[in-house]
């Protein structure tokens, strides 16, 4: 642990004023040191308040800073500000991070979504690309997206007691308005996953009902700010168990159970073609599968789904 590392652990787990004097004992180096380490951590944005009689930590639950996220803190790589999210985690992943490593922004310049659309990312909101590892055959792949999907949906319900439901293909909506839109980039070696990026963009404490009316966000919904750390630790908690022991016939019966997609006349638009039909069900790699005006049944495997 260097004397940052320290200096930091202590300040997390007090709950008073620690001297200067305190830690230049603990740490063995002078007061004068112990200010300058102080300084360098302000000046990475870790909000330490300095009294008359030492240091403490400013208590700020939507710090999204590694500190913030104690034993997961070197899985965390923090932006202020990026171009995506998508951008560091494809870097990550290349320098060969490990399973679960996570970019998490503040701001993104270039925030992308599905089939080639902007991702506008404006302050307050969510945004983050995690890094898997699943020892999974490709065939598998879409269902992590749509585990992904799930596994924010059952968080938010029963953490804040909204109706979050996955939407096909990985969109979460409370009510038939969105509050999380999903994007992931795969790398493959023969027929295997090298590694997924899964992208999460979720309306926390933004308001994009203001420019989408389709969307809605967690403050709207729960009336109140909402700690963003809170929702990234719990969320990847979640997935992580989840990709312990990866089940595919549990992520389509989790989807089918509570989904807001199924049952409704959808429109699907790929880069290529339309389709319109009922969603009828999904199938085991997680295509929905369509009812057609004719009776007929179809797959569709991706694309932009439109409820009407
Ligand atoms: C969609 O609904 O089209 C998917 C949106 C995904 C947005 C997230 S925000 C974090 C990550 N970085 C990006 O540029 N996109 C994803």
């Amino acid at each position: 642990m260097t004397p940052k590392h320290t200096l930091l652990s202590i300040l997390q787990s007090a709950d008073t004023v620690i001297s200067g004097e305190t830690f230049s004992k603990r740490l063995g180096i002078s007061r004068v040191a112990v200010w300058k380490h102080i300084q360098g951590l302000i000046q990475q944005g870790v909000p330490i308040m300095a009294h008359s009689k030492g240091y403490q930590l400013a208590d700020d639950p939507d710090c999204l800073m590694p500190w913030a996220f104690g034993e997961l803190s070197k899985f965390i790589h923090y932006f202020p500000e990026s171009s995506s999210t998508m951008d560091e985690a494809a870097r990550l992943a290349r320098e060969g991070c490990p399973d679960f490593t996570t970019a998490v922004a503040q701001r993104q310049i270039q925030g992308r979504g599905r089939m080639q659309r902007v991702w506008g990312s404006d302050a307050g909101g969510l945004y983050f690309t995690v890094v898997i590892r699943p020892e999974i055959p490709i065939v598998l792949a879409g269902l992590v997206n749509l585990a992904a999907a799930v596994d924010m949906a059952a968080f938010l319900r029963e953490t804040y007691g909204v109706n979050a439901c996955p939407k096909w293909p990985n969109d979460v909506l409370v009510d038939q308005k969105k509050i999380c839109g999903i994007l992931s980039q795969m790398e493959v070696e023969g027929d295997t996953v090298r590694h997924i990026n899964i992208g999460v963009g979720l309306n926390v404490n933004n308001n994009p009902e203001v420019h989408t009316p389709t969307a809605i966000s967690l403050k709207t919904l729960v009336g109140a700010k909402v700690p963003r750390r809170e929702i990234l630790a719990g969320f990847l908690a979640r997935l992580k168990n989840r990709m312990r022991d990866f089940d595919p016939v549990a992520v389509i019966s989790q989807w089918k159970e509570k989904n807001a997609t199924l049952g409704r006349n959808v429109r699907i638009v790929t880069l290529k073609e339309t389709v319109e039909g009922l969603a009828v069900d999904i199938d085991d790699q997680g295509g929905l599968v369509l009812r057609l005006a004719d009776g007929s049944l179809i797959t569709v495997i991706y694309g932009d789904c439109f409820h009407f």
